[in-house]
């Protein structure tokens, strides 16, 4: 094992660019601060990351996938991880209601883009661009790519979760660099990193059950992954 993380375990293969990453049931909130168990999560997790992340190539977005090899475990590429987390809104919830006050549920008038310090013992604060670029983070170009790619991002999963009844309320997504210096779309895409209410009801189907103690936690992964793997069905 290389590495353990709050969700995911990450293996060395017998191929050094590659690893195998495995999903686990394990669920974290505030900073690891409140612990808990989601059953199943990490096999609808790893599965639903890797169908998105496998739509997201089909449409011109590169990312760190190669193949699944079980319901909890994918090989992917390795990389460094940028230690920025990107976060896209399309409307109102979370830290950005409570830390300005916004209604959860206000549609914004255009998806935000917002930089987070990936740093567990600083709570994964937000970052300006210029104190991305003083603290090194980050080149101004890295920047504008990652903008660039993180609505585009937006744009394909709105439409992907769209499909499914699903609003894309916000989501998080981390970016690599290959040997090469090429950027990829890293991590994962799931209920854990995304926030995604019916769009009829506006039902929350994601962690934030969890966060929030709304109960019916399993549930809700399960009827993301019901509607993802069925395409249309709503
Ligand atoms: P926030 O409103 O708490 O800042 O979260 C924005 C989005 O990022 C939301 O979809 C949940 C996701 N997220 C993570 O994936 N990991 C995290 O550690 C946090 C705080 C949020
Ligand atoms: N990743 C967060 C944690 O550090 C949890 C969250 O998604 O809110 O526990």
């Amino acid at each position: 094992m290389l590495y353990e993380g709050k969700a995911k375990k990450v293996f060395a293969t017998d191929q050094p660019e590659l690893v195998r990453v495995y999903y686990k049931d394990d669920a974290t909130a505030f900073n690891g601060q409140k612990r808990g168990q989601i059953e199943g999560k990490g096999a609808i997790n790893n599965q639903m990351s890797n169908l998105l992340f496998q739509y997201l190539a089909e449409h011109g977005v590169p990312t760190h996938f190669v193949e699944q090899v079980s319901e909890r475990e994918t090989i992917v590429r390795k990389v460094d991880i940028l230690p920025l987390e990107v976060v896209v809104r399309n409307v109102a919830a979370g830290s950005f209601s409570k830390r300005l006050g916004v209604l959860e549920g206000t549609v914004l008038p255009r998806p935000l883009v917002e930089f987070y310090y990936k740093n567990d013992e600083l709570g994964d604060p937000l970052l300006t661009d210029d104190q991305a670029l003083v603290l090194g983070l980050a080149s101004q170009e890295d920047l504008a790519e990652l903008r660039t790619r993180a609505l585009e991002v937006n744009r394909l999963l709105q439409e992907r979760f769209a499909a499914c009844g699903l609003a894309l309320i916000d989501f998080k997504i981390e970016f690599g660099r290959l040997p090469s210096g090429e950027i990829v779309l890293a991590d994962e895409i799931s209920p854990d990193t995304c926030r995604l209410w019916d769009k009829d009801t506006h039902q929350k189907l994601d962690k934030d059950r969890f966060r929030q103690d709304l109960g019916g936690v399993e549930d809700a992964y399960q009827e993301v992954w019901r509607r993802m793997k069925g395409g249309l069905s709503a």
